[in-house]
Formats: structure tokens, C-alpha cells, sequence
């Protein structure tokens, strides 16, 4: 186990205090995240006693310690995974060399850009999440969000931490404008879509954390295979905390759900449960759809030469390349997909390698059926014939082949004109979004008390009850 520094100024177990000049960079750093926290970070909450999870080593006990903390008093710290000795490259064309400890110079810029895309993403979604708290349905929930929110603060430390360590001068600067863009500003967006996508109430918020951070899941998967050495131990231990976050949407929605069928019940087994005050079953599926299909695009086009030369290099690999796959080159594979080009579809057989996005994305959709599954057992216990279904992979994309082909979620590819008018059938409506927030004007800050539109959790966080006071909140 490596050695834990706590009483520096930065948490780590880097053994940061025997490089003066990284320690001095990153001490220089430090300020200006907590500017870009305190303008960009959770609105009105900032002095508030949160009872929060902070991640002080990396051992079992260690990585989970609960404590009242101010959030700009959060000690986001750097936390690198054990070193795997004698660790080797497993994948792509470098198989049995040593990994590398160092940038080497010929993956310099593809290393380089990976981080940063994956920095980005961290305190993007700080920001599209920061009002959040203003509308949140109980002490429980809003402590949850504050803690997914630090801990992409800390995400993004890991990754400011490579830039630092391992770029020089380009990394400083990549470092700073990580600070610099803005979630949702057309001069200075976030590198990615789906985190520049507005996420104004709290059924968005568990439809981001559900199907966004599972891409974050996903993306942290195929990144710690590789071969790259620092990359792999950080994103190891981030994956740790990325099950929280998909936790917290996973159950969000469910109690969602849980509260709409009492409801339902309530109104004589009517689907209208607006006039009660609850969010009925299509919409809840119209925000799956929109978050779902936000987050299919981020794995990238279908066909990816980019994909295939990180996985040839042995910079990203495929999730649990050793434990799933028994043959590590992809080479003289191939890889069978549908293929839309100038309104025609068929059935293309490509090189694996150029399929490495695509493999990615067939995990993911796996992994994202299983919160479904749950979902719709609430359902069938309570005998509403309902069912939430995922849509189909073409089904309003805005990258690769299927950007904006009109398609039906059910992967019907229909005509514009068409797809305009059955649009809101499928995906929130100005009005839906109205309703949604209406729902949530008056936030819930009484211990125990939930809103509405939501059923209470099974249990509390880490042994408390649900009706902890959480989050100490001076109204
Ligand atoms: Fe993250
Ligand atoms: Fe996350």
C-alpha cells in the first residue's frame, strides 16, 4: 500500500512533497480551482455542513470516510491505484512490453488530448448540475448530488495531476483552460455535447447519472487497461467512485417510478398523474430517451480509425480487455454493422480495430438495459402493464452515421417531415420540461421530508437514517 500524505495541502499518494517543482505547480493550481468552485460549483450551498464521503487513501476503509465538511473545505486529493509490478502492455501491437511510466514521445498528443477530453467532462458536469440544489426533494438527495459533485471535482484533480506531472508547459496550460471552458456557453463550450447539455431538473439529473456517468464508467474502463501507467492507476481508482454516481440515478429513478404508481393507483390506475402531481410514466421515458441517446454519442462515430490507432498503441483498450477477451491484438477480426450512406442501409463487415467504439457502446447498451430491467419490475409488481424500453441506437444521434437521420426509437427510419411531428412524442417537450421544473419550485430541506414526486430511499447512506440531517442547510 502506498503511503498517504494528508497533512500537506494536497491529499495524495504520489509522494508529491519529493518533486518540488509538480508540488509548486499544482500548489499553484490549487487557488484557481477553488475559484472556478466557488463561481461554478453548487449555488447557495457553499457554507453548509454536508455530510460527505472523502476519499483519504485508497485502501478499503480508507477511500470511504464520512464526515460534516464544508465543500470549499473538501480536501479533493490526488489517489493513484497500486502499482501492478511487472506490469506489461496486454493489448494492441506492443503486447508483452513493459507499460510506460513515461509519456512516450510518439503518443505524446493522442495521450495528451484523451486526458484532457476525459478532464473536461468532470467539472462540465459540476456545472450543468450547480442550481440543482435550489430545487432538490430532500436533504438525502441533495447530499448525494454534493457528493457526486466533489467527486468530480476530484476527477478532475486525477487528471490535472497527469497534465501536470507528464505534459510540461502544454499540460499546465491544458490544465488551466480545463478552468476556463464553460458548460453550455457558445464561445467557450465543453469539449463534449452531452456536457454542454442544459440539466435543469431533477429527473434529468438521475437520467445524467444513470446513462452520462456510465459512459464516464465506460470510457474509465477502456482507459485503465492502458499501457500508459499513471493513466491506468488513476482512472482505477476514480472507477471506484463512478459507482456512486451511477448509483444515485439508478435508485433516483426507480423511486421516481416507485411514487408514479402509488400515484397511478391513486387515480384509479390512470396514466394521468399530473393532476397529482406526479411525473407520468411517457415522460419519465421521453428523459431515458434524451439521456440515453445524448450519451450513446459520446463513444463516438461507428467507424473509428482514431479508436483503432489508440488500440494499437496500447493507449485505450476494450472494457476488462484480460478478464473477456482471450486474443489482445484484434487483428484479422471483423466487426458487422449496419451501415447508413446516402439513404441506403446494409450490412458492413469492417476491421475490428476500427470497430473499437463500437464494441464500447455495445457494452455500454448492455449495461444500461439493467437499471431498465429493475425499473420495470417496480412495474410488474404493481400490475401496470408499462414498460420502459431503451431506443434504438440510431434513434436521435448527433454523431457518427446516424446524425440526424430522422429515425423512430424504435429504429425505423421514417421521413424528416415525419419525425417533426412525432417528435414530442419521444422527447421532452418545452411543455414537459415546464412541468418537470413546476414539480420541483419549492425545495424539500426538512430532515426525512420528501417531495412529492418521489418515494423515499429503502435505507439511508452509510448506516444513518433517511431522515439524517445530511446536509446542515442555514435557510
Ligand atoms: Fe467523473
Ligand atoms: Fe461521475
Amino acid at each position: 500500500m502506498s503511503d498517504v500524505v494528508n497533512d500537506t495541502k494536497i491529499p495524495n499518494n504520489v509522494d508529491l512533497s519529493s518533486d518540488k517543482k509538480l508540488q509548486r505547480a499544482l500548489e499553484a493550481w490549487q487557488p484557481n480551482f477553488i475559484n472556478w468552485w466557488l463561481e461554478m460549483g453548487p449555488e447557495g450551498f457553499q457554507q453548509d455542513q454536508v455530510w460527505l464521503r472523502t476519499a483519504i487513501s485508497v485502501d478499503s476503509d480508507g477511500w470511504a470516510h464520512f464526515d460534516y465538511v464544508k465543500m470549499p473545505d473538501y480536501r479533493w486529493g490526488i489517489f493513484l491505484a497500486d502499482k501492478v509490478p511487472d506490469r506489461k502492455i496486454h493489448f494492441g501491437d506492443n503486447i508483452g512490453q513493459p507499460v510506460w511510466n513515461e509519456v512516450p514521445g510518439e503518443h505524446r498528443n493522442t495521450l495528451r488530448r484523451l486526458i484532457v477530453t476525459q478532464g473536461d467532462t468532470e467539472p462540465a458536469s459540476v456545472e450543468q448540475q450547480r442550481l440543482l440544489g435550489q430545487t432538490c426533494p430532500s436533504l438525502y438527495d441533495l447530499r448525494n448530488l454534493f457528493q457526486v459533485n466533489v467527486e468530480e471535482g476530484r476527477h478532475l484533480w486525477a487528471m490535472v495531476y497527469l497534465l501536470h506531472s507528464y505534459f510540461g508547459r502544454d499540460g499546465r496550460e491544458e490544465a488551466e483552460a480545463l478552468l476556463q471552458r464553460r458548460s453550455g456557453d457558445p464561445d467557450k463550450p465543453r469539449i463534449l455535447g452531452a456536457f454542454n447539455a442544459p440539466c435543469e431538473n431533477w429527473l434529468s439529473f438521475f437520467m445524467f447519472t444513470y446513462f452520462t456517468d456510465r459512459d464516464g464508467k465506460y470510457q474509465l474502463l477502456a482507459l485503465a487497461e492502458s499501457g500508459f501507467d499513471p493513466l491506468s492507476r488513476t482512472t482505477r481508482f476514480m472507477l471506484t467512485e463512478e459507482a456512486h454516481h451511477m448509483f444515485v440515478g439508478e435508485s433516483g429513478v426507480q423511486r421516481i417510478i416507485e411514487r408514479t404508481a402509488q400515484l397511478m393507483k391513486q387515480a384509479g390506475m390512470s396514466e394521468d398523474v399530473r393532476k397529482l402531481g406526479g411525473i407520468d410514466l411517457p415522460t419519465i421515458q421521453k428523459y431515458l430517451n434524451l439521456w440515453y441517446t445524448l450519451s450513446l454519442d459520446l463513444f463516438g462515430g461507428e467507424v473509428s480509425s482514431n479508436a483503432a490507432s489508440f488500440f494499437a498503441a496500447g493507449l485505450k483498450g476494450r472494457a476488462f480487455e484480460e478478464k473477456n477477451y482471450t486474443e489482445h491484438t484484434a487483428l484479422n477480426q471483423s466487426y458487422t454493422l449496419d451501415k447508413y450512406e446516402a439513404g441506403k442501409l446494409s450490412r458492413e463487415e469492417i476491421a475490428l480495430r476500427n470497430a473499437m467504439n463500437e464494441v464500447l457502446r455495445d457494452n455500454y447498451v448492455e449495461d444500461s438495459q439493467r437499471g431498465l430491467d429493475k425499473w420495470n419490475r417496480v412495474l410488474e409488481k404493481e400490475g401496470i402493464d408499462f414498460r420502459f424500453k431503451l431506443p434504438s441506437r440510431r434513434f436521435h444521434r448527433h454523431i457518427g452515421m446516424w446524425a440526424d437521420v430522422p429515425v423512430t426509437p424504435a429504429g425505423e427510419i421514417i421521413s424528416r417531415e415525419e419525425f417533426e411531428k412525432r417528435k414530442s412524442e419521444w422527447l421532452p417537450t418545452a411543455e414537459d420540461e415546464a412541468y418537470v421544473k413546476s414539480l420541483m419550485t419549492t425545495p424539500v430541506y426538512e430532515k426525512g421530508k420528501m417531495a412529492n414526486w418521489i418515494a423515499p430511499p429503502a435505507r439511508g447512506i452509510k448506516g444513518q437514517p433517511v431522515d439524517y440531517e445530511y446536509v446542515r442547510h442555514n435557510v
